[in-house]
This record gives C-alpha cells, sequence and structure tokens, in this order.
C-alpha cells in the first residue's frame, strides 16, 4: 500500500509534485524544510509597496513574505482552478509582480526578491 502511493507519487508530473509540494509547504510555514535558503525566517527591511501590502511591517522574512502572498492568493481565489500552479494576479499582485497578469506559482519567491532591500 505505502509502495503503491510512494509510485503514485513518482508518476505525477513535476508541476503537480511542485503543486503538492508548495501546498505542503503553505500549511506547515516556517517548519524546519531541508532545502530552505539560509536566512528565509530572518526579517529583511521591505520595499515601501511589499509594506503596504504586509500592513505596515518595516522587516519581513522571506517565508513570511511568501506565506503572506498565499494567504492573499488563497482569500481571493487566485488559483487557476483548472492549472494549479498558475495563479492570476489581481491588482494588488499586480502591483507587486511588475503588471503581470499571471504568475506560476514557483515564480512567486524570485518576484519578491526586488522587493526585499539588502543594505
Ligand atoms: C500551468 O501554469 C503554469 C504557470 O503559468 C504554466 O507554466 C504551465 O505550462 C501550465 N500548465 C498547463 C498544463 O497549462
Amino acid at each position: 500500500m505505502a509502495r503503491v502511493f510512494r509510485g503514485s507519487l513518482l508518476l505525477m508530473s513535476p508541476a503537480a509534485a511542485a503543486a503538492a509540494a508548495a501546498a505542503a509547504g503553505a500549511k506547515k510555514a516556517a517548519s524546519t524544510k531541508p532545502r530552505a535558503p539560509a536566512g528565509i525566517t530572518k526579517p529583511m527591511p521591505v520595499s515601501e509597496a511589499f509594506r503596504r501590502f504586509a500592513g505596515g511591517a518595516r522587516e519581513v522574512a522571506r517565508s513570511e513574505a511568501i506565506k503572506l502572498v498565499w494567504t492573499h492568493i488563497k482569500a481571493h481565489g487566485l488559483q487557476n482552478p483548472s492549472n494549479k500552479t498558475e495563479i492570476n494576479c489581481d491588482a494588488t499582485l499586480k502591483s507587486l509582480f511588475g503588471g503581470r497578469d499571471k504568475i506560476g506559482m514557483m515564480e512567486v519567491s524570485k518576484l519578491l526578491s526586488p522587493h526585499f532591500l539588502k543594505n
């Protein structure tokens, strides 16, 4: 039984596997993830735009930022129902992600990078 289940996971497309992993990750946000880059939980200064999105916080950890974006996506039903790896950007996400109409879920982290001020 367990072996069959493991097999079916291996047969998932990379996108579906990524979606499953992201969904699992979104639930237990700041838990220890083996591949999490160092410093992902360290509060960092953020852009003015992200500060507004984050309710005024001057510093936000990358893990927290991703969590906030996912909370927004879920709350507004922005995930494409026929392709869960695709997110339809509303005005708020467009303002954060350079006016993009749609983004892939795997792009969230990369698209947030400009909002972290490195000095
Ligand atoms: C689902 O959306 C992602 C992100 O936009 C895209 O890269 C992928 O090709 C889409 N998959 C299908 C089956 O349309």
